[in-house]
This record gives structure tokens, sequence and C-alpha cells, in this order.
């Protein structure tokens, strides 16, 4: 299961009670993601100095790369409340129209999972988002008449893994569109010592890029292999998170070097084994290893893709020769 995966991106209950102090609060904290943050930055301003609320904001990418914390500082930023919930907990229009008529004037609205709103719950945000009012039916049949209720103004940050899956009326609504993307190994281990210095445990340089190596370009990732980097330093030795320490524990919990799992190797050898690499669709990946299409498209494929190991042809999916090297296998002839 996706979620048992030491390197799921997901969040799980163990994460909780820490994820909340590790969270930085303001943009200068916000490691990487310069050119989201630059952006921001002079909206965030601007907005201030016009005492105007932020346009709306759509956040999007795979999960654990910082959208949540990012909507955050950006009502922290702006000074302003923060209201949170998800697409798939508003369950009725009249739900949202709640949620609108008690915000302040220029709050943030943050809506997690944007893409799994109902379709009759996404037409209240249209007038909502785009003239700050609610339009209401009152009355049936020849009298019924329309009528509009102003709202305070706000901001909406919507977050979500497929902006793809935004019908394109409420994706034109957002003013900035900003797509975060996985890091890099300095940003993580930069990450890796922040974290460690909030739990208050040493670590040292190199073992802080080891962890970052294997922690698949995801910020979420690398705190949580961290945590059970320092369960093993606390343990074996005396606290302090050496190289050795990083390397030993995370080669016990089977992340390889590149931050692959099993699962990872299970996909990359059975498109391999049983379809000579591809191209084979993704429907078929995902029959073959016993795994959601989805959790596939939105989990595994983005960072498999991004460091090279596989690629997305208009047949299928093409394992690359960087991940047959990887593997220690032979790359085939056929193989571009
Ligand atoms: N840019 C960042 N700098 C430092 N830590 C980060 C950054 N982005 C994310 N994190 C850490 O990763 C965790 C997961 O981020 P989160 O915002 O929940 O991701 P998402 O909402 O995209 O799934 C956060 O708790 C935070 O500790
Ligand atoms: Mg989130």
């Amino acid at each position: 299961m996706e979620d048992d995966r030491i390197v799921t991106a997901h969040l799980m209950m163990e994460d909780q009670a820490v994820e909340y102090s590790l969270r930085p609060r303001y943009l200068a904290e916000y490691i990487g993601q310069e050119q989201v943050k630059d952006n921001l930055k002079i909206y965030i301003e601007a907005a201030k100095m016009r005492r105007e609320p932020l346009d709306h904001v759509l956040l999007y990418g795979p999960p654990g790369l910082g959208k949540t914390t990012l909507s955050n500082i950006i009502a922290n930023e702006l000074g302003v409340n923060l209201r949170t919930t998800s697409g798939p907990a508003i369950e009725r229009p009249g739900d949202l129209a709640a949620i609108l008529t008690n915000l302040q004037e220029n709050d943030v609205l943050f809506i997690d999972e944007i893409h799994r709103l109902h379709r009759t719950v996404e037409e209240v945000l249209y007038p909502a988002m785009e003239d700050f009012a609610l339009d209401f039916i009152i009355g049936k049949g020849p009298s019924a008449r329309s009528v509009r209720l102003d709202l305070p103004k706000f901001t909406l940050i919507g977050a979500t893994t497929r902006a793809g899956l935004l019908s394109a009326p409420l994706r034109d609504r957002f003013g900035v569109v900003s797509r975060l993307e996985f890091y890099n190994i300095d940003e993580l281990a930069y990450i890796v010592s922040r974290t460690a210095d909030i739990l208050g445990v040493g670590i040292v340089g190199e073992a802080s890029v080891e962890v970052a190596r294997r922690s698949r370009g995801t910020p979420r990732i690398a705190n949580r292999l961290l945590k059970r980097v320092r369960d093993y330093a606390q343990v074996r030795g005396d606290g302090i998170i050496t190289d050795e320490i990083a390397h030993d524990s995370l080669e016990r919990i089977q992340v390889d070097p590149m931050g692959l799992d099993a699962i990872d190797h299970k996909m990359l050898r059975s498109m391999i084994q049983n379809y000579r690499g591809g191209p084979v669709g993704l429907d078929t990946i995902a029959a073959s290893i016993g795994e959601e299409s989805q959790t596939i498209e939105d989990v595994y494929e983005p960072y498999l893709m991004q460091i090279g190991f596989l690629q997305r042809t208009p047949r299928g999916r093409v394992v690359s020769p960087l991940a047959y090297r990887h593997l220690g296998l032979p790359i085939p002839d056929n193989n571009v």
C-alpha cells in the first residue's frame, strides 16, 4: 500500500504532532521555490499597500512540496486570517456560502484538493471569486428572481496535485498560478539541518546531504527520513547523526541512494521484464503492480520523470537507459 511507504509524500499520522512546529511561518524561512517566492513577495507587498485582497492564487505540484505551508505563510505575511477547508469537505453549495459569508475583509480562504470540489459547489465560487458576490434564486416558477448578496473581499488559495483536472472556468479565475517544483539537494539538506535544529538533534553536514539525496526532492519525505535516522542514532550511536549512521539507517529502511523504494523498483522492473521497458499504458502498469493508476500518476511518476528514469510518450510510459543503469540491468538495443 502506498501509505505504508516510508517515502510516501502523503501526510501520515505520526507526522502530525511535529508537523506544525516544522512548518516555516514566513517567506524568509521558506527554502527554495525562488521564482514563486519572488512573485508572491511583490504581489503581497502591493496588496498590502492598496489595502486590498491579494489576487486568487492557485498552487499546484506533487504532494509534500509545501503548498499548505505556503498558503499559511501568505496569510501570515498579509496579516490576515486564514480559513482552511478542502474540496471534498464542502458537500453542498450552502456549506461554501456559509464559509464565505463568515470571512472578514481581505481574509484568505484556503481550499486544499480543490480539484475535488463538487460541480454545484464550484458554481458558487465563480461569482464569489469574480465579483465577491453570491447569487441566489428566490421563489419558484414565473415569480422566481435572482438575488445577489455581497461578500467581503477575500483571497482564495487553491491547492492541487492535479491542475489538469481543474475546470477551465475555475482555473481562469485565479490571477496567480504557481507550480511548485521538486527541491534540489542543497535546499533539502538545508531543510534537514533546520528540522534537526528544531527537533534538537545534532547532525553533521554530510549526513544532511545523505538524507537529502534520498528524499525524492520532497521536504515532507526529508523530514520523515530524518526522524527515522534520528531514532537509529539514539539507539545505535550517541545521538549525533553522523554520515555513517545516516547511511546505515537509510539502507536499512530500503530507500536507495536516489530515494527509490521497493515499489519504485517493482514498477520499473515490471515494465522492463514484462513490457520490454515500454511504451506501456498507465493502467497496465498499475494493474501489474497492484496500485491505483492515480497514485502512480500523482506520486510515483512525477519524481521518476524528474530524475529522467521514466518518459511519457503518446503511446505510454518508457523506461529510460538511466533507470536500467541504476538498476544494474543491461540496456536493450530497442531502447531509445
Ligand atoms: N520550502 C520549505 N522550506 C522548509 N520546509 C518545507 C518547505 N516546504 C515544505 N516544507 C516542510 O514539508 C512539510 C510538508 O509541506 P506541506 O506544505 O504540507 O506540503 P503539501 O501541502 O504540498 O503537501 C511541511 O510541514 C514543512 O515542514
Ligand atoms: Mg497540503
